[in-house]
């Protein structure tokens, strides 16, 4: 049998924790930002034509989900959409096996989980790109679509003031804290004592920032903690699977309302506000704050998409 000589191939890349693109950062804000401008509408590209893209959820999900099947079918590709109870995930395979199988199958698989040991082990088995579709510790692509958000406003995301209020331990107050500084924006965790970031996680973001010549600041809320600050972002305050802590959390969160009073306490009638929905109207945002002329959350939700086709281009080397 004649021998076939086989190129080396790159290795792949993952996209699990928003540090995984602290070097890509500009080039996928330009990817995202070409897209947005080259693809709005019926326009669509070749470049994924014939490749696959597998979509795993353990959670419920509007934007990640709508926006991963719409932006993947734009760039050419095919897109299958997996509820954890649909496949023998759900019936105890292991992680180890569904990634080895899907990896025959699709050419990149976006996971929702609960558990981010589960997303971590998926990448580990699988030769193709995995990208973290929100876990419980990072939720990476709600970042970036955010960091696409704020560029595209204000023109730039460096030397920006850029405070998180609320749930400062949860998934997207991680990315935030983490991504802020790669994106040379100096962050505030602004949470009840309770429900700010684990000690590990600021450690990670304050060498981050010292790289990168930033600032991290984690405290409680107060009028004078939100001076100066260009962005304001808020989450829910009982993420997915928090739910039975639902009343001690709406307690322990009063007084952390974005209202109106807190949007002015910036001192800047330029600051805008970003939430990654969904809203719970009165807990973490008042409707007036988030529908109210200094928000783009709709901005916000429609850069999911543009975000995410760049993250996929760039992961499989697609000529787009
Ligand atoms: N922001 C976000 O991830 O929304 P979904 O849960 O609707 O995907
Ligand atoms: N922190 C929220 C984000 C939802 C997109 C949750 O995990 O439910």
């Amino acid at each position: 049998m004649k021998t076939v000589a086989i190129a080396k191939t790159k290795p792949k890349r993952d996209f699990l924790s928003i540090v995984d693109i602290e070097d890509r950062l500009p080039q996928l804000l330009e990817t995202a930002h070409r897209f947005k401008s080259q693809l709005r509408g019926p326009k669509m590209l070749e470049a994924a034509r014939g490749r696959n893209l597998g979509l795993i959820f353990e959670k419920p999900s509007t934007r990640t989900r709508v926006s991963f099947e719409v932006g993947f079918r734009k760039l050419g590709g095919h897109v299958t959409i997996l509820g954890k109870n649909d496949i023998q995930l759900g019936r105890g395979e292991s992680v180890e096996d569904t990634a080895r199988v899907l990896s025959r199958y699709v050419d990149a698989i976006a996971y929702r989980a609960f558990d981010a040991d589960n997303v971590r082990e998926l990448a580990k088995h699988a030769s193709i790109p995995v990208i973290n579709a929100l876990d419980d510790e990072e939720h990476p692509c709600q970042i970036l679509a955010d960091w696409l958000t704020v560029k595209e406003h204000f023109g730039k995301t460096a030397g920006l003031e850029f405070a998180y209020v609320g749930d400062g331990d949860n998934n997207t107050a991680h990315s935030y804290l983490l991504g802020a500084p790669v994106a040379a924006m100096n962050v505030r965790i602004l949470a009840p004592k309770e429900y700010q970031p684990g000690a590990a996680w600021v450690e990670r973001a304050k060498k981050l920032a010292d790289a990168h010549g930033t600032t991290v600041t984690v405290a409680e809320l107060s009028d004078k903690a939100l001076k100066g600050v260009d962005v304001v972002a808020t989450d829910t305050w009982v993420s997915m699977g928090d739910e039975r802590e639902e009343s001690r959390r709406l307690k322990a969160f009063t007084g952390y309302t974005i209202d109106d009073k807190a949007m002015a306490a910036t001192g800047k009638k330029t600051t805008r506000f970003l939430h990654c929905l969904p809203a719970h109207y009165g807990h973490e945002v008042t409707y007036a704050v988030a529908h109210g002329p200094q928000s783009l959350i709709f901005d916000e939700a429609e850069n999911r998409l543009w975000a995410q086709m760049a993250v996929l281009a760039d992961l499989l080397g697609l000529k787009a």
